[in-house]
């Protein structure tokens, strides 16, 4: 029977809100839609009969008014970096927990500067209920909870095979800045492809190369970890050292602003149903100790966006079955294995 659950999803209109809808819906579940368009919002509402509102981030008042008689608000209108301090300021405002799609390592920054305040409020802040971070959150406790004298973690996402125009935007939005990786605890600057490492994911060895992945940030909240890589597989027969050589040449606002007109002009939104029932997803992890231990998994599950639509609805039913603990938190140490447990496909090997 369905559940009677109301809860506020932002975002609802774009690529991956809609993906969520229909996952949420699909569970029972009915949201009140959000956005700041209240044509496209009401279009997606009718379609699945639901309640909605609308509203823009910068109208505090109207946000207020929006959460302040639901437990829960999920985010997916990114890049989140816009989005999630007027999120996170109306959150504690109106004792709402809080949800996000975000793989924008200076969100979780944000969010865990603030832990002390989200606990006063009695509010959970969990950024990254999507493919990233859910996957890798889970293989990196994975590894950790099989060497728990491991100072080390390296995580390794192999190629991803189409991007939405807002993941697209997001990444843009990046472009230019440095490399991060996480030293003795500490976030460090390094530069652009700073390390060059080959994996396989499944079909031989994959050039890849370090990136300022979320991870990096939520991993040690997970793992207690000091030290932690992230790595991307490069798209094409590029060699790291090329990519150092053009980041180093493009001047980025300019290189920017051609490829956000470009992308202005692309007329899918995201990968459609057939790439996204064909697409898959695999992600490295090794945990390394200074003793020379070592062990290392691989996770194979279903494309990208199908999996953020799968993890994201069950990191809204663990919060309205009230799992949520107050404060910045990451996914595993919070609800364990249920997020992945929603996946059907997902599978963990061990390599060593
Ligand atoms: N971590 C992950 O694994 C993961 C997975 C999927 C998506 N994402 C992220 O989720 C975000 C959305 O992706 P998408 O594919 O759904 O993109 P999209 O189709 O472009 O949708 C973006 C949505 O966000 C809204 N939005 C953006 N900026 C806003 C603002 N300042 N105020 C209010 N609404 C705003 C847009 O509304 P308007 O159309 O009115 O601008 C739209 O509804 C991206 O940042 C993407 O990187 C992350």
């Amino acid at each position: 029977m369905a559940q009677q659950v109301s809860f506020l999803l932002y975002g609802a209109y774009g690529y991956t809100g809609r993906l969520v809808v229909e996952r949420l819906v699909s569970l029972g579940l009915r949201p009140i839609l959000a956005g700041r368009n209240r044509a496209r919002v009401e279009a997606v509402a009718r379609e699945f009969g639901l309640p909605f509102t609308a509203f823009e981030i910068t109208d505090s008042t109207a946000m207020d008014a929006a959460l302040k008689d639901v437990p829960l608000v999920l985010n997916c209108a990114g890049p989140f970096r816009n989005t999630f301090t007027p999120f996170a300021d109306s959150c504690i405002r109106t004792a709402t927990h809080y949800l996000d799609v975000t793989g924008e390592i200076d969100v979780f920054h944000r969010a865990a500067a603030r832990h002390c305040e989200f606990i006063n409020a009695g509010i959970m802040v969990m950024p990254g209920v999507g493919f990233d971070i859910v996957p890798s959150d889970y293989l990196a406790c994975y590894v950790k909870t099989r060497l728990p004298s491991a100072d080390r973690l390296v995580l390794a996402f192999g190629k991803v095979d189409s991007v939405s125009r807002g993941t697209a935007a997001t990444v843009l939005d990046q472009l230019g800045r440095p490399g991060l990786v996480r030293r003795e605890g500490k976030i460090a600057e390094v530069s652009t492809a700073w390390r060059q490492r080959s994996f396989d994911f499944g079909n031989g060895p994959e050039l890849s190369i370090t990136a300022p992945l979320a991870d990096v940030f939520s991993a040690y909240y997970t793992t207690g970890i000091p030290d932690i890589e992230c790595y991307v597989a490069l798209p094409c027969r590029v060699s790291g050292w090329a990519l150092k050589i053009a980041h180093r040449f493009i001047r980025p606002q300019w290189f920017r602003g051609l490829l956000r007109r470009r992308l202005q002009k692309q007329d899918k939104a995201g990968p459609d149903a057939h790439q996204r029932a064909v697409g898959n997803s695999v992600i490295f992890a090794e945990a390394s100790s200074r003793e020379g231990q070592r062990v290392q998994a691989i996770m194979r599950g279903p494309e990208p966006y199908t999996m953020t639509a799968l993890v994201a609805a069950a990191a809204v039913q663990c919060t309205l079955d009230g799992k949520a603990r107050p404060g910045f938190q990451t996914p595993s140490p919070t609800f364990g294995a249920a997020l992945i447990s929603a996946v059907e496909d997902f599978e963990v090997e061990d390599l060593e």
